[in-house]
């Protein structure tokens, strides 16, 4: 039993004024995650990533397919339940504090945390678990604590929200587009920490419009296109061997993943997954690699471009004159037509997503239309 099983989760957001108009976000997605094992989900935006956290977090329900955590389908969770279920699930986002009340000390979040989850703990006992969890997370208490979100980097309130779900026996961590917008040094340390989580026998989904970044961490990769899973399987197969057209027009746009960085002339090395996994001793991506990631010539993006997972075009734009991919059109099952306007069921039975072959041993690809 693997901690996550998705079995062919479909997404139809019902909008417009009377919910009458119909927008296909994901079709018969299926895969796992285990225990510490990474995953990047990667595609477009509008590609469907964060409804699948979001579906996965239990925030939105899928219009059809199942999500088993530990063995249980999740639908079944009533309000009690998932008290439990936030315990062992949490999720982190690119702008965490971005709906957070300014007023409030960003430690807040402890404090929430505590009177729902811990509401024996008491004070210095509580100060105690607060400080050891922020310190797993490589921040000194005495620099988060008791300030403000604005008074925080961008990486220290993403490690911060990491160290509130380390507090909750977390297994399995969403994280939807955590890296992306980071400046490149705190980038890596939010990097390692990942890498450090996924040692301590968590499951990771990583949500990410990022090739790169993705082949830094993962173990398997997911290439979601409008919606549907065109490519999946072990990294280094699937970025290193891509059979689909898309996944090689993705890896295309990103020339410098199977170089070195310093080959480009941008004085940086890029790690592969692979070598990150099997190299030093410690798992971690050496800091003298940090240097010289920092200077990637995707820190541009820090500076608000691209907004929620950012179109896959920007990063390129932004990275120093590398071709850029354009997006491309609504896939005939995301158009609305008549077909679509009948019922999200109608609309999934209409267009069926294309079925998985297995090109090489723990490689798959989508027959293409
Ligand atoms: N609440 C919503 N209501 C209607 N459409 C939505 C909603 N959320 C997302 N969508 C649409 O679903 C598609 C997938 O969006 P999303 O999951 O946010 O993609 P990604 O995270 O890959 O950028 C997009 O076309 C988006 O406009
Ligand atoms: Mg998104």
């Amino acid at each position: 039993m693997s901690l996550l099983e998705l079995d062919k989760v479909s997404k139809v957001y019902k909008t417009g004024t009377f919910g009458g108009e119909l927008k296909p976000a994901l079709r018969e997605v299926s895969f796992n995650i285990d225990k510490g094992e990474v995953i990047s989900l990667i595609g477009q935006s509008g590609s469907g990533k964060s409804t699948l956290g979001k579906i996965i977090l239990h925030l939105v329900p899928p219009t059809s397919g199942t999500v088993r955590f530990e063995g249980t389908d999740i639908s079944a969770i009533g309000k009690a339940g998932l008290r439990d279920y936030y315990r062992r699930v949490q999720g982190v986002f690119q702008d965490p504090f971005s709906s957070y009340n300014p007023l409030y000390k960003a430690d807040r979040v402890f404090d929430m945390v505590k009177s729902v989850y811990f509401p024996g703990v008491r004070g210095t006992d509580w100060q105690a678990k607060v400080e050891a969890a922020l310190e797993s997370v490589t921040l000194n208490p005495g620099d988060v604590l008791n300030k403000f979100p604005h008074q925080l980097s961008g990486g220290q309130q993403q490690r911060l929200l990491i160290a509130r779900a380390l507090l909750l026996d977390v297994r399995l961590l969403v994280a939807d587009e955590i890296i992306s917008m980071l400046d490149a040094s705190t980038r890596v340390d939010v990097l390692n920490l990942l890498v450090d989580l996924k040692r301590r026998g968590l499951g990771i989904l990583f949500i990410t419009h990022d090739l790169s970044l993705g082949n830094y961490i993962s173990d398997q990769t997911v290439i979601l296109r409008q919606g549907v899973v065109v490519e999946m399987g072990e990294t280094p197969k699937v970025l290193g061997n891509p059979q689909h057209t898309y996944t090689k027009s993705l890896l295309a746009a990103v020339p410098q993943l199977h170089k070195k960085w310093g080959e480009l002339g941008a004085g940086a090395t890029v790690i592969p997954a692979g070598e990150v996994r099997a190299g030093s001793s410690n798992g971690k991506i050496a800091h003298d690699e940090v240097g010289r990631y920092s200077k990637s010539p995707l820190h541009p993006l820090r500076q608000g471009r691209g907004g929620s997972g950012g179109p896959l075009s920007s990063v390129t734009k932004t990275a120093g004159g590398r071709p850029s991919l354009m997006e491309l059109e609504d896939a005939p099952w995301q158009r609305r037509g008549p077909k679509a306007k009948k019922s999200p069921s109608a609309v999934l039975s209409a267009y069926p997503a294309p079925p998985l072959q297995e090109c090489e041993a723990g490689h798959f690809v989508a027959t293409e239309s």
